[in-house]
C-alpha cells in the first residue's frame, strides 16, 4: 500500500494488512456514498430547477423504495461490524506461547525488559515471525505505546497492566511513539522498534549479561523477606505461591479472583484489598519501597514457581 499512497505507513505484520484492508473498505464505501449523494444533488437541482418545472406535487409513498434504501445500508454496516470485530479480536488475543516482554512508560521514556535479561530504553528489539506479547504499565501518568507499522496501540496506565501483541513479518527498524499527551516532552517520547532475524536477535540478546527478571525477582523475594512467610514450610500465616499463576483463588468474602499479574501487583502494594480465604491479614504494604520494574521482576519470579518448589531458598 505504502508505495502508491503517499505518507501511508509501511505495513510489517499480517494484522497491519488486515487493518489496512478494512480501512480501505471503509474509505471505499464512504467515498461511494459521498459521490452518489453529491452527484444526485447536482443532477436533481439542474433537472428539476424551478424555471423548467412548476412546483411538483409530492410523489406517493413507496414502501418498497424505503425498504430498499434501509436494508442495503444496514447490510453494509453489518459487514463492517463483523469484519471490524474479527480484526479487533485478532488484535486483542495474543496467541499461546507468545514471547513476553515488559514495558514501563515514564515521563518521558520507554523502559523495556526482556525475560532473558536485556533491558533497553526507547528501543524495542524483537525477532521476526515470532508472536510478541507486551505487558505495559506506567510509573507516573497515562502514556500510550504506539507502533504504526503493526497498526497497534495500547495505553500504559499507572497501576494497571495492559497487553499488546504483534508478529512482525519483515525486518527493519520502525517508529515507536507515545500517542497520549503526557506532559512537556511528550513529543520526545519516541523511539524505534527493531525487527531482526532470529540469528541476529539471539546475538543481540546475549550481547549484555543482565540478570533475568526471574533471577532479580528471586533476589528481591529474599531481600524484602517475602520468603519468611511465603516460602516452603511456612504455610501457617501466608499462602504459598507455587503453581498458582493463572488459577482462581478463593477470597475471604467468598468471591474468587484470577491469580494474575494485576492481582500480584495489587497484593504487594495493597495486601488488604483481596485477602485469600483462610488466612489473616499478616502482610504490610510494600508501596513506596518497590518500583514498577522491581514489581515486574517479582511477578516474573512468582510466575515461574512450580507447585512443588515454592522456594527461593532452593535457588540461592
Ligand atoms: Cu508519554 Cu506522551
Amino acid at each position: 500500500m505504502e508505495r502508491w499512497v503517499p505518507l501511508f505507513p509501511v505495513s510489517a505484520s499480517a494484522h497491519a494488512d488486515a487493518v489496512d484492508h478494512l480501512y480501505f473498505f471503509l474509505i471505499l464505501v464512504s467515498g461511494f456514498f459521498t459521490a452518489l449523494i453529491f452527484v444526485s444533488i447536482l443532477a436533481f437541482s439542474i433537472r428539476y430547477r424551478r424555471s423548467r418545472h412548476p412546483v411538483p406535487r409530492a410523489a406517493p409513498k413507496s414502501i418498497g423504495l424505503e425498504l430498499f434504501w434501509t436494508a442495503i445500508p444496514f447490510m453494509i454496516t453489518l459487514v463492517m461490524f463483523v469484519w471490524g470485530l474479527k480484526v479487533y479480536m485478532d488484535g486483542e488475543t495474543p496467541p499461546h506461547g507468545a514471547q513476553d516482554i515488559y514495558v514501563v512508560g515514564k515521563q518521558w521514556m520507554w523502559k523495556v525488559q526482556h525475560p532473558e535479561g536485556r533491558r533497553e530504553m526507547n528501543e524495542l528489539h524483537v525477532p521476526v515471525n515470532t508472536p510478541i506479547k507486551l505487558t505495559l504499565t506506567s510509573q507516573d501518568v497515562i502514556h500510550s505505546f504506539y507502533l504504526p507499522v503493526f497498526r497497534m496501540k495500547q495505553d500504559a496506565i499507572p497501576g494497571q497492566y495492559r497487553t499488546l501483541w504483534f508478529q512482525a513479518n519483515r525486518t527493519g527498524s520502525y517508529h515507536l511513539f507515545c500517542a497520549e499527551y503526557c506532559g512537556t516532552n511528550h513529543s520526545k517520547m519516541i523511539g524505534q522498534v527493531v525487527v531482526m532475524d532470529e540469528h541476529d536477535y539471539d546475538a543481540w540478546l546475549s550481547g549484555v549479561d543482565n540478570a533475568r527478571p526471574v533471577e532479580s525477582g528471586a533476589k528481591l523475594f529474599v531481600e524484602y523477606d517475602c520468603v519468611s512467610c511465603h516460602g516452603t514450610g511456612q504455610r501457617v500465616r501466608c499462602p504459598t505461591l507455587g503453581g498458582l499463576f493463572g488459577t482462581y483463588v478463593k477470597l475471604q468474602d467468598g468471591s474468587s479472583v484470577v491469580f494474575d499479574e494485576q492481582y500480584i501487583r495489587e497484593s504487594i502494594l495493597y495486601p488488604e484489598a483481596k485477602i485469600v480465604a483462610g488466612f489473616p491479614l499478616a502482610m504490610s504494604t510494600f508501596k513506596g519501597q518497590l518500583n514498577e520494574e522491581q514489581i515486574i521482576d517479582l511477578i516474573a519470579y512468582i510466575k515461574s514457581l512450580s507447585p512443588a518448589s515454592t522456594s527461593a531458598e532452593k535457588r540461592q
